[in-house]
């Protein structure tokens, strides 16, 4: 192991528990990990924040407890493991995707780090990465959409629904969105849908609505991270031989149910991660490469709804399931 000088404890949030917000504890004396064979040592320098976050501190996904969450990071990396690291170096610039965020350093594989490119400002690029390779694997894996297509993204104007507006604008998709509030509906217009639908209000019939948007056909593809509430509605508005990528939960997970509901109009239904789509370190390299791209040639833009300081974990989960967020949500560490 090739090392610069490392300390032995760290700051860092430990998920103490299963439960609220309140399982969050900010501490000083974590251990510093130790990468091991394959893994690279980072010292992060920003935290992101995702909605899957809150599924492991919820228990929804089970996980052992006490937890660093965290699933991407941006800082420099400070010490190699034995083994594959793909030519990567201490002292380099990095993004990563993996675990153990929430802390000044995270060991974690090698393959799925990623060198920033010059040009991309600090921040931007571990605003993009998990929520844009999820996206744009999406697009291109999960219903890989052609020009024309009608497609309905649920919460539109979240981390991964504004990638999602963006990038099928780009490929000449026609977007329909979804959201709760009347900010969030602008935010996701301007991110390139052309229709969108505050289903927060009481009187909008959703399934009606895209039906009268599409001439009474409904959509080619739903791209569907809402979960329980929106699932039913989904098998309504997408039309004959469409597609339903159902790949989250912030309402709650789809519970289970009769595959003959498919069977009418033949719909196909797929329950993507997008780790699944980048398990190879040329799938990752490929894909994140894009991505920078879209970023450099300035295709895309990058919101992020806030940087908030370490100290502040339990606001940032509280603002996140309390939907008063749009876009990325970073920590500084
Ligand atoms: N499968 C994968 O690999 C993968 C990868 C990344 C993310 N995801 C999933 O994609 C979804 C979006 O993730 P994200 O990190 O970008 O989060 P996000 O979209 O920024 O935040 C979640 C959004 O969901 C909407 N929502 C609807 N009902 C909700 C409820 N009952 N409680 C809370 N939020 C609700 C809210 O938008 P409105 O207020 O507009 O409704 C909220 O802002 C999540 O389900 C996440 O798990 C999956």
């Amino acid at each position: 192991m090739s090392t610069t000088t490392i300390p032995t404890t760290m700051r860092g949030v430990l998920c103490t528990a299963v439960g609220s917000p309140s399982v969050l504890s900010y501490r000083t004396d974590l251990p510093v990990p130790r990468p091991s064979a394959g893994q690279v040592l980072i010292r992060n320098t920003y935290a992101g924040i995702n909605y899957i976050d809150t599924y492991f501190r919820a228990g929804i996904y089970p996980s052992p407890k006490p937890e660093i969450l965290g699933r991407d990071g941006e800082g420099v990396i400070v010490a190699l493991g034995e083994g594959e690291t793909y030519g990567l170096h201490v002292g380099a610039k990095v993004v990563w995707m993996g675990s153990g965020g929430y802390a000044e350093y995270s060991a974690v594989s090698a393959l799925h780090v990623a060198p920033v490119p010059e040009g991309i400002p600090e921040t931007i690029a571990v605003a993009s990465l998990l929520q844009g390779l999820t996206a744009l694997t999406m697009i291109r894996e999960a219903h890989p959409t052609k020009r024309g297509e009608w497609v309905l993204v649920h919460a539109a104007a979240g981390g991964v629904g504004l990638w999602l507006c963006q990038l099928l604008k780009a490929v000449g998709a026609r977007v329909i969105g979804t959201a709760s509030t009347v900010q969030k509906v602008e935010e996701a217009h301007r991110a390139g849908a052309e229709y969108m639908i505050n289903y927060s209000e009481e009187k909008t019939d959703v399934v009606a609505r895209v039906l009268e948007i599409t001439g009474g056909v409904g959509v080619d593809a739903v791209f569907d991270g809402v979960g329980k509430d929106t699932f039913d509605d989904d098998l309504k508005v997408v039309k004959r031989k469409g597609t339903v990528v159902s790949f989250g939960n912030a309402s709650g997970v789809v519970p289970p149910f009769a595959i003959s509901k498919l069977a009418p109009k033949c719909i196909k239904l797929l329950r993507p991660q997008v780790f699944g789509y980048i398990t190879t370190r040329q799938e990752f390299t490929t894909y994140t490469a894009e991505l920078f791209r879209f970023i450099q040639e300035n295709k895309m833009e990058v919101k992020i709804h806030k940087v908030y300081e370490l100290e502040d974990v339990q606001r940032v989960h509280e603002d996140l399931e309390g939907r008063r967020t749009m876009g990325k949500l970073l920590m500084r560490i």
